[in-house]
């Protein structure tokens, strides 16, 4: 019984992971994510509000098959320079956790 306890979260994890991993989530997924991580008072798809817009975001990166981990720790840390001046704040955990940001980055990468 114990075991059976400890596993579910790890299939858990496994489960979120493959999502990510595939890109497999959906616009309304995303934008849940999106607006619980407050990404949403900077970002929209299609027009540049603080930061660009997901679409600049994702023909930014074509082609770049390393672009995912870079992106999600960009996000994590926070990033300035690459689209003008203004910096974009780390964004911790308590936001967004790792999961969801991957996930939500190939979701970018998808526009
Ligand atoms: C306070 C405004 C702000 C918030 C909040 C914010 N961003 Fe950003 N974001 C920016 C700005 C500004 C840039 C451009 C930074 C640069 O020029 O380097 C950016 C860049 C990005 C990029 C492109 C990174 C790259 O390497 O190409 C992605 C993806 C992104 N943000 C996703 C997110 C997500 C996901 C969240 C929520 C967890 C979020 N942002 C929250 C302002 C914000």
């Amino acid at each position: 019984m114990k075991i059976r306890i400890a596993a579910l979260p790890i299939a858990c994890a496994l489960a979120l992971m493959s999502v990510g991993a595939h890109g497999a989530i959906n616009d309304k997924k995303a934008a849940e994510i999106l607006t619980k991580g407050g990404c949403m008072a900077c970002h929209t798809v299609d027009k540049k509000l603080v930061g660009p817009s997901f679409k600049e975001v994702a023909k930014k990166h074509k082609g770049d098959k390393k672009a995912p981990a870079g992106i999600a720790k960009k996000v994590r840390q926070g990033s300035s320079g690459a689209y003008g001046q203004i910096p974009m704040p780390p964004n911790p955990t308590s936001k967004i956790n790792d999961a969801d940001l991957k996930a939500v980055v190939d979701w970018v990468l998808s526009k």
